[in-house]
């Protein structure tokens, strides 16, 4: 992937590079996590949708190496990692506090790889003094039964998420699935839902299949909309979902 692609069209739809080489078993211990997800307590009613987040900093003078924060003990003694998107998520306008990521997948070579080369591919202005750039990592997974139960991402219209950049990787997608396709579109018609929207303002649209096929957004160019996963043989037997990691990445500033 060439910068000058993501700099200029505010986004990108590529296969990461840890594709072409990595060990099973840090394929099978991201799949594992996935397996562990907890129910996303803020998902609506009914929405089978699972995740845990982390976040951390990265030094850009130092090392380029994630740094991950500590998680915070909640009152039932589970652990968990706070995710503010301020006003861009009209479904979740104050800190959500997500199930956190366990410390192995955290350690993790291919996790560690992606977000390594996801921000390899960002780009900041850098006027003064240099300040950690901070980073978010979502596992979500999205499962359906069938049409009359299918699996939402948040917000489920066109939106941007705020944080600069945003990198999706496919870690598994089941067979018998309809949707998840994802789509980019002009900033335009953010909070516009897929019906509504005029074609002419939708930039690219396509469909993570392979692992680690991924995209990446420059939030402040386009926005993106991803539709509900529908398990579409209700015969199968085997459980319909997605997985993705999600990486997002800011800037920070001091507070005074
Ligand atoms: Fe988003």
């Amino acid at each position: 992937m060439s910068r000058p692609v993501l700099a200029e069209d505010g986004y990108e739809h590529y296969m990461s590079r840890v594709s072409q080489s990595y060990r099973l078993e840090d394929l099978a211990g991201l799949r594992q996590e996935f397996g562990r997800l907890e129910q996303d307590e803020y998902a609506p009613v009914g929405v089978r949708r699972f995740r845990r987040y982390g976040n951390g900093v990265i030094l850009p003078w130092e090392d380029k190496t994630s740094h991950w924060l500590p998680a915070v003990e909640d009152k039932a003694g589970g652990w968990r990692a706070g995710y503010d998107q301020g006003s861009n998520n009209p479904d979740h306008l104050s800190v959500r506090y997500f199930h956190a990521l366990s410390e192995s997948v955290k350690s993790n070579a291919i996790l560690r790889a992606l977000i390594e080369e996801d921000f390899s591919l960002t780009f900041w202005s850098c006027d003064g003094q240099q300040l950690p750039v901070y980073f978010g990592v979502h596992f979500v997974k999205l499962t359906s039964s069938g049409p009359s139960d299918p699996g939402i991402s948040s917000p489920n219209f066109f939106h941007q998420d705020g944080e600069p950049f945003t990198f999706a990787h496919l870690i598994y997608r089941s067979k018998h699935m309809m949707g998840g396709e994802n789509f980019i579109a002009t900033t335009g018609i953010r909070n516009t839902r897929l019906e509504d929207a005029p074609i002419d303002q939708i930039l690219a649209r396509f469909t993570l299949s392979s692992t680690f096929e991924s995209f990446v957004v420059h939030d402040p160019k386009v926005s993106h909309y991803v539709s509900p996963i529908i398990k579409c043989d209700e015969a199968c037997e085997e459980i319909t979902e997605r997985c993705i990691i999600l990486i997002d990445f800011s800037s920070t500033a001091q507070r005074l």
